[in-house]
Order: structure tokens, then sequence, then C-alpha cells
């Protein structure tokens, strides 16, 4: 992670050393916060942020459901993003959006306290890795199961809700496994700490529904599409630990992760231990549509109108 120059604090550029809150602040207390994960890259048409409308879309969802109304439009946010990333001087980079409640009255009724709303940007490489998605990572099985709709909503994209993520990441990374695969509450297979998940045998792509209450993933959305123009057929349905040992290929989905294999998980190899044949064909065509190098999948960018050079003087 890189640090860049400035953050965009509630309408404001600020320094990124001043980007800060009040301890008091709700959010730090109770969780109480909605965020996004999205990418720009560096494509030849320049700098575009991959299916912008559709994060912008879940943050307001996000923010909804945990009774938040976010006091910018939709399309002030996509401009407030696109100036971040300008006046940074950044090509690509990864963009965080949160929408937190701040510093009021304490105590668990949040609705009393301001709806704040920043936006960072930072350089940051691929999350499990460039060596992990060529060559695939190492999974585990957590202890841990993913949260349930019993208890939160877990199509929310909500802060308080990673504490399940970041006990499940910790497990993984101390046993020496690069990512956790966390079950949901009825032991069916849900998703990565911070990643869909993909399940393929005999040529058919599976992958958990809502029902097993995974996050939403725009990059599960993203990927099933292309699988499908691609001509494989996409099963969205329950699928058993058993499933993940029987596998030919499972890779996984995310925008910080992109599309990553997985080559071993629960310490047998999947397939033949290295990324199979559908695996590759999804994540080429997954990468040039991130990078730009896509006709179909076009419209998925959202250009960032970098400021063009001075005019040439005309005498
Ligand atoms: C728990 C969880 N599941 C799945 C994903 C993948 O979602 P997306 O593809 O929208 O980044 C993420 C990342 O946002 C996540 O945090």
């Amino acid at each position: 992670m890189k640090q860049a120059d400035l953050i965009w604090m509630n309408g404001e550029l600020v320094a990124w050393e001043d980007a800060k809150v009040h301890v008091l602040t709700h959010a730090l207390h109770y969780g109480t916060g909605v965020f996004e994960g999205v990418r720009a890259y560096d494509t030849p048409r320049g700098t575009a942020i991959f299916r912008h409308t559709e994060h912008i879309d879940r943050l307001f969802a996000s923010a909804g459901m945990y009774y938040m109304d976010i006091p910018f439009s939709k399309e002030e946010i996509r401009a407030a993003t696109h100036e971040t990333i300008v006046r940074n001087g950044l090509r690509s980079c990864y963009i965080r959006p949160l929408v937190f409640r701040g510093a009021g009255p304490m105590g668990l009724y949040p609705l009393d306290c301001p709806v704040d709303v920043t936006i960072a940007v930072w350089e940051w490489g691929a999350y499990l890795g460039d060596e992990g998605k060529q060559r695939g990572v190492r999974g585990k099985v957590s202890s841990w199961r993913r949260i349930s709709s019993d208890s939160v909503i877990p199509l929310a994209k909500a802060t308080g809700q990673y504490l399940n993520s970041v006990l499940a990441k910790v497990e993984a990374d101390k046993a020496g496994y690069e990512e956790a695969i966390l079950l949901d509450d009825r032991g069916m297979v849900c998703e990565g700490s911070g990643e869909n998940l993909f399940v393929i045998r005999d040529g058919v792509i599976v992958t958990p529904t809502y029902a097993s209450d995974v996050l939403g993933g725009i990059s599960r959305l993203s990927a099933i599409q292309i699988a499908r123009d691609l001509g494989y057929e996409v099963v969205p349905r329950d699928i058993a630990r058993g499933e993940l040992y029987l596998a030919d290929e499972v890779f996984m989905t995310g925008t910080a992760a992109e599309l990553t294999p997985l080559r071993e998980i629960d310490d047998r190899p999947v397939g033949d231990g290295r990324p199979g044949p559908i695996t590759l064909d999804v994540q080429r065509e997954f990468e040039d549509a991130l990078h730009g190098r896509s006709e179909r999948y076009a419209d998925w960018l959202d250009l960032v109108q970098t400021p063009s050079a001075a005019p040439a003087p005309t005498t």
C-alpha cells in the first residue's frame, strides 16, 4: 500500500495525514459504517473505474439497510471519486469510499449522529499477490462460520460485520494459508474472507447463492457473465464442503483479489494443483475487461476525465 497525497472528507480534499476523526466517532465503537472497495485501471482509453455505478449503488444500498442517509447524491460521490484520483495524480488505484456514523451522542441508538463520508485512494497491487493470481493460493476452511441473516445483514458491506472476516483471515494466516474459506451457518460453502467462490467440476461452474449469505460481489456477477458469454454453464446453488475436495478447479473473485485460483484446499491439491483451463479462460477475459482491452465489456468502465494537456500557444 502506497500513501497518496489527499483524501476526500465530507466534500473537501484534505492532506492524507489530516484525514482524522474524533475518538467518540460512533462507528469506532459500534461498527456503524458501510464501505466499498473499488479499483481504477490504467486502460488504453485512460484511467477507468471498473463497474463504478454498481459499486456506488451497493454503497447506497448498504447505507440504507443500516438507516443511513448519505448526504451526497450518487453523482456527487462519483464526481468526488474522479476528482480524488485526478488530484492525487494516479493512473490506477484502489478506491475506498466509507460512510459512517460520526461523533455524536454515545449509546447504541445511532440516528442522532452525523453521517460522514470519506473517499481514500492509493496504489495497491493484487491483494493475494501476483504470484497467487498466476499459480493459485492455498486455502483453508475456517473454523469461523460466515455471519448469517439471523443477526446482521450479510448483503450489506458494513464495517462492523468485518470482524467475522478478520477472525477467519488471521486464523488462516497463522495456520500458514493465504486465504480462509468460510462455511455458512448451515455448513454449506460460502465465500472467502473477502472474495466470492467458484467451484468447477466436469466442466460446470457452480457458485453459492445469496441464500448462503454471500456478499453480492460485483466481481462475482462479472465472472458469471463472462463465463456464460464464453459458453460455460454457471449454476448458482448450495455447495457441500466435500465438493471442494472433488473439484477440478476452484477460484475466487473480489475487487481486491481480482480473479485468483486456489491450488490447494485443506492440504489437498485442487485438480492437479495448478490453475485449470476454465479458470484460466475466465481469468484472461476478466483481466481484459478490467484493463479495458475488451470491447464487449467496455461499458463496465467509468472513464476518469484527466485534465487534458494545456493547448499549445497559437502565436
Ligand atoms: C466478504 C466479501 N465477499 C465478497 C467480496 C467480493 O465483492 P466484490 O467483487 O464486489 O469486490 C468482498 C469484497 O468486497 C467481500 O468483502
